[in-house]
């Protein structure tokens, strides 16, 4: 009979910025607000790579547990025996050298996208997680929807027939308002500094190919030759750069032969996929297939609604819409990140290394056709972040201290 006490994982939080933050009070929302009663979440440990003082502050400002224990250093966090699970939230710049350190220390991990700057990054972090014996996963957050599960499950049961083409977009039209090709954020900032891995690509062209992929990839059987037994996609990519170096605008074409489907994954930071930043622009995303197509509105991390429109009919369109559901006594806090929080405590609970919904393998194939676009777009990163050679006193897991 199953137990009616829910399971328990600690969380250990590194980094202290605004994803950290959203994630952080995702995890303290009551999971019964969200309809979960099997798995719940404690953060029992909070670093800055800054100072411990920051630590404190920002688990202050989330209203979390006094009982968390606050570092000014990654290291004292993954040598935390409390934590059971590490959640990368730095800069992906630095996601090689952190998730590493925490992966070496024998922490589980789930790590922020992008999960690296290269293919062969990805590799050595999931040789290490196998090494080591213990859970690893990329925090792309959208595969957990209910929304994003259900769309898989209808192109699985052949709803709109065989899925030939998807396009996807994620773009913010992030332009000053002097119309100059400058974008507002300052040169230094991770969205364009290439020290950081800046890039449209890396941070939202990401969650485009994340829908090519699970719309394209991870729906396909997997019963032929390659290790996983899918058909990775051959890339072709135009990339426009920023001044800084980093792209601005990238469009990806995924090529799967084998299936007779090809996806389309753009991104930009001088257009926006919604001009008015509202849900109402044309689809964000167009899975189409031999009997029907399914529309999914922006922005493509953070759906709230998808339609069916079928070929045959009367040209109705079907649209179900689904709330991200919110806690009333945390402030209507619930911004959707929970759902691949309660994926690493039932994985941890059921001794999964790794999760079906985005196993390693894939989390690799989207790394290798991001570095494939990366190079045909001409985008070198400094070889600091690139490295694959592990160094626990690193600059990006010590911050220099
Ligand atoms: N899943 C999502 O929806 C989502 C949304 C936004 C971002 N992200 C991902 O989350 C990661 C962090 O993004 P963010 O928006 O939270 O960034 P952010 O606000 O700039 O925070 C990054 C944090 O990383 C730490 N850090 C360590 N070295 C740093 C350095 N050299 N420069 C800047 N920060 C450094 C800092 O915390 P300490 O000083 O405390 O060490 C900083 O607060 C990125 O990989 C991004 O792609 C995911």
């Amino acid at each position: 009979m199953a137990s009616s006490t829910p399971y328990t994982i600690k969380w250990g939080i590194m980094a202290t910025g605004w994803i950290a933050e959203t994630f952080c009070k995702d995890l303290l929302t009551d999971p019964a607000a969200r309809d979960v009663h099997d798995v719940r979440h404690e953060i029992v440990a909070v670093s800055s790579s800054t100072s411990a003082d920051r630590a404190a502050a920002f688990i202050k400002k989330i209203d979390g547990p006094a009982s968390t224990s606050t570092y000014g250093s990654y290291a004292e966090l993954v040598a935390d025996p409390r934590v059971d699970v590490v959640y990368v939230a730095t800069p992906h710049s630095h996601h090689f050298q952190n998730a590493m350190l925490a992966l070496d220390a024998g922490k589980n991990v789930l790590c922020e996208k992008a999960l690296t700057v290269t293919a062969a990054q990805a590799r050595k972090l999931v040789a290490k997680a196998q090494e080591k014996k213990v859970f690893f996963m990329e925090a792309v957050w959208t595969r957990f929807f209910p929304l994003s599960i259900k769309v898989r499950e209808l192109i699985a049961s052949g709803e709109i027939g065989t899925v030939y083409r998807t396009m996807a977009d994620l773009s913010f039209n992030e332009t000053t308002d002097e119309d100059d090709g400058r974008v507002s954020f300052p040169d230094s900032h991770r969205m364009v500094n290439k020290d950081l891995a800046g890039g449209a690509l890396l941070d939202l062209g990401i969650y485009a190919l994340t829908w090519v992929f699970q719309t394209l990839y991870h729906v396909q059987p997997s019963s032929s030759s390659s290790s996983s037994g899918k058909e990775s996609p051959t890339v072709l990519a135009a990339m426009n750069k920023y001044h800084t170096g980093a792209d601005e605008n990238t469009s990806i074409i995924c090529h799967f032969p084998r299936s007779r489907a090809i996806g389309v994954a753009t991104t930009s930071i001088l257009v926006g996929t919604s001009p008015h930043g509202k849900t109402t622009a044309a689809p964000a995303i167009r899975i189409q297939g031999s009997r029907g197509e399914i529309q999914v509105p922006h922005p493509a991390f953070r759906p709230t609604s998808y339609s069916v429109i079928r070929r045959e009919g009367d040209g109705a369109v079907e649209v179900v819409e689904c709330p991200i559901p919110t806690d009333p006594k945390r402030d209507s806090w619930g911004h959707g990140m929970f759902w691949e929080a309660d994926e690493c405590a039932r994985c941890l609970r059921d001794g999964k290394k790794q999760s079906v919904t985005l196993p390693w393998e894939e989390s690799i194939a989207i790394m290798e056709t991001m570095e494939a676009a990366l190079r045909q777009g001409g985008v070198e990163y400094p070889e600091q972040i690139t490295t694959d050679v592990y160094d626990a006193k690193s600059p990006l897991n010590t911050g220099n201290q």
